[in-house]
């Protein structure tokens, strides 16, 4: 998620943090945001208006009854003429002049003209801010809509001092900004989601274990793909070396057997897509110590079991969700294989995919899926992984519309 093209006004009123709002507008700026800053009279004892204007590359607002800045733009126009309002940081003061009303100087003026979402992340002193007036206008404020990040616990500037009054660090600002002004839809809102990604290991010993080539990248993207379209999302990931997508449960597992328990325990659900390359079969006599490897030995031969089959068993529950959706990674007879597995595992759709070698899909960054349904097969053309994702979080949203 990006902020290009958003423009934010930035007050900065005058605490000890305001040195880290010169990081925050770097933050911004980044992501594609424009920053138009204003400082209040006592933010400009903490940091310079150069330094503010340098990073911003705009002019630094500084007086409300400014002649030319008046003409020019004026304090209503600032007011309005942005999408988001950041306080940082957000001084006791200023919180008690806007929960009061309170319009002398330009940064109070503008929160109390302002029609935009404002967002505060107040710094002050664990005692300014614990004290019944400042909680009190925390209240106010936050019933009339403003926003806040923040204070956290931790070290005070002020030497020994120590509570809840420091600042949100510049990424959870800009993390908080950016969640405000999402405006993605959310048609996914209110439901939930089970996820499969990744491979299994299957022990031999404490040392060795069977795996498969998936990396778990097309699962953690369809998980972070139906976050984003507002579902409450429950990733079982087998062993993987990329990070949990954001703003999703994930819950780590091995083995085949251990997946199935975390997908029985995320249910109920209104959807499940399962992305995990199980493996078929485990080793039937697991050692507890490492085989050891003796002179004159022959190789062993591992006896094989059955694995649990976890698509089929969720196809099968009586807390059945409502649209499923598995993944069949194929190397040979695609299609048969896809139809076949969608009858068998009691899925809706099978989202087949050819992983031979020579397609380099099993642990690359594209793929090129075919949707599988009773009703006939749709063809996708190869794109990135993230891009079959939001498709397919898209087609779900689709069907599981009322
Ligand atoms: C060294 C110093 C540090 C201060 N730090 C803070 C602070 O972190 N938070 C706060 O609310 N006030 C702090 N103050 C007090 C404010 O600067 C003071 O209340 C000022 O009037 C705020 O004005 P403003 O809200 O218009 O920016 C500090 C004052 C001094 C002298």
């Amino acid at each position: 998620m990006t902020l290009s093209g958003k423009r934010i006004l930035l007050i900065i009123s005058g605490g000890i943090a305001a040195y880290k709002s010169l990081d925050l507008i770097r933050r911004l700026r980044e992501r594609g945001a424009t920053v138009t800053p204003v400082m209040t009279k006592a933010a400009q004892e903490f940091v310079t208006p150069l330094a503010v204007g340098a990073l911003s590359a705009t002019h630094v607002f500084l007086d409300l009854f400014s002649r030319t800045d008046e003409q020019d733009v004026g304090h209503i126009r600032l007011a309005r003429g942005h999408d988001l309002i950041v306080v940082a940081p957000a001084t006791a003061d200023l919180m008690a002049k806007r929960a009061n009303g309170l319009a002398d100087d330009l940064a109070s003026a503008i929160l109390l003209a302002t029609d935009r979402p404002v967002l505060m992340a107040p710094a002050m002193n664990p005692a300014m801010w614990s004290n019944p007036a400042t909680q009190r206008n925390l209240r106010t404020l936050t019933a009339d809509g403003v926003r806040f990040i923040g204070p956290m616990a931790g070290e005070m500037a002020e030497a020994g001092e120590q509570g809840i009054g420091r600042m949100a660090e510049p990424l959870d600002i800009v993390a908080s900004a950016q969640a405000l002004l999402d405006d993605t839809p959310r048609p996914l809102a209110g439901k939930r989601a089970i996820v499969t990604s990744g491979p299994t290991h299957e022990p031999i010993d404490p040392v060795r274990y069977i795996a498969n080539r998936s990396s778990g990248r097309q699962g953690h993207a369809i998980a972070a793909a139906l976050a984003a379209l507002g579902a409450d999302v429950t990733l079982v990931s087998g062993p993987v070396s990329i990070p949990d997508p954001a703003g999703v449960k994930v819950i780590h597992v091995e083995r085949a057997a251990e997946m199935l328990e975390a997908v029985l325990g995320a249910l109920p659900a209104d959807l499940a897509v399962m992305v995990a390359a199980v493996a078929d079969w485990r080793v039937a006599a697991e050692s507890a110590r490492k085989i050891k490897k003796k002179p004159g030995d022959k190789a062993p031969t591992l006896a094989m079991t059955e694995n649990p089959d976890i698509l089929k068993t969720v196809g099968h529950h009586a807390a059945r969700p409502k649209l499923i959706i598995g993944f069949a990674a194929e190397t040979h007879d695609i299609l048969a294989n896809a139809r076949t597995k969608l009858d068998a595992k009691g899925a809706d759709f099978i989202v087949a995919n050819d992983v031979s070698p020579e397609t380099g899909i099993m642990g690359g960054t594209r793929n090129s899926v075919k949707i599988v349904s009773r009703d006939g097969i749709d063809e996708w053309p190869e794109m990135d992984k993230e891009a079959v994702a939001a498709r397919l979080a898209a087609f779900a949203a689709e069907r599981l519309a009322p």
